[in-house]
């Protein structure tokens, strides 16, 4: 399915999400948005914590408060961060996106550069990623 948003909206949304971020640690806010393969919007920002390895990204407060939602295939996501252009997934939000690439394609990545909106697959990401089509076994 197409989405009904284009990557330039979905990457505002993400820019809006930014402004509720809880980043008083690192100061280095992050917004995240996504859309669902039923045409769900979803939004995240990094929420830190006193005891520093406990914060949450932004990508991953977008796909758990999605999940929780119900939502099951992601179509697409926008980071943004006003002091990172391009803000690329971390490597362990990676991880958690490829639990919810869709089953007949690709997840969009959508990213300001320099030079305006990037889109990237999350194949070209995480190459050869390991993920739930891997615990699938025979009979
Ligand atoms: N962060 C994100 O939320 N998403 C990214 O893509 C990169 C990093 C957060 C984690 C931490 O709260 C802050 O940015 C600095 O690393």
């Amino acid at each position: 399915m197409s989405s009904p948003l284009t990557p330039e909206e979905l990457l505002d949304l993400a820019r809006q999400a930014a402004a509720r971020a809880y980043a008083p640690y690192s100061g280095f806010p992050v917004g995240a948005a996504l859309i669902t393969d039923d045409g769900r919007v979803f939004q995240g920002a990094n929420i830190e914590n006193a005891s520093y390895g406990l914060g949450c990204c932004a990508e991953r407060t977008a796909v758990f408060h999605a999940v929780f939602a119900g939502a099951q295939d992601v179509r697409a996501i926008a980071v943004w961060a006003p002091r990172a252009a391009p803000c690329p997934p971390c490597g362990a939000c990676r991880q958690v996106l490829v639990e919810w690439r869709p089953r007949d394609g690709d997840m969009d990545i959508i990213l300001e550069g320099p030079d305006g909106v990037m889109v990237r697959s999350l194949e070209s990401l995480i190459p050869l990623s390991f993920g739930p089509r891997n615990l699938e076994t025979e009979g």
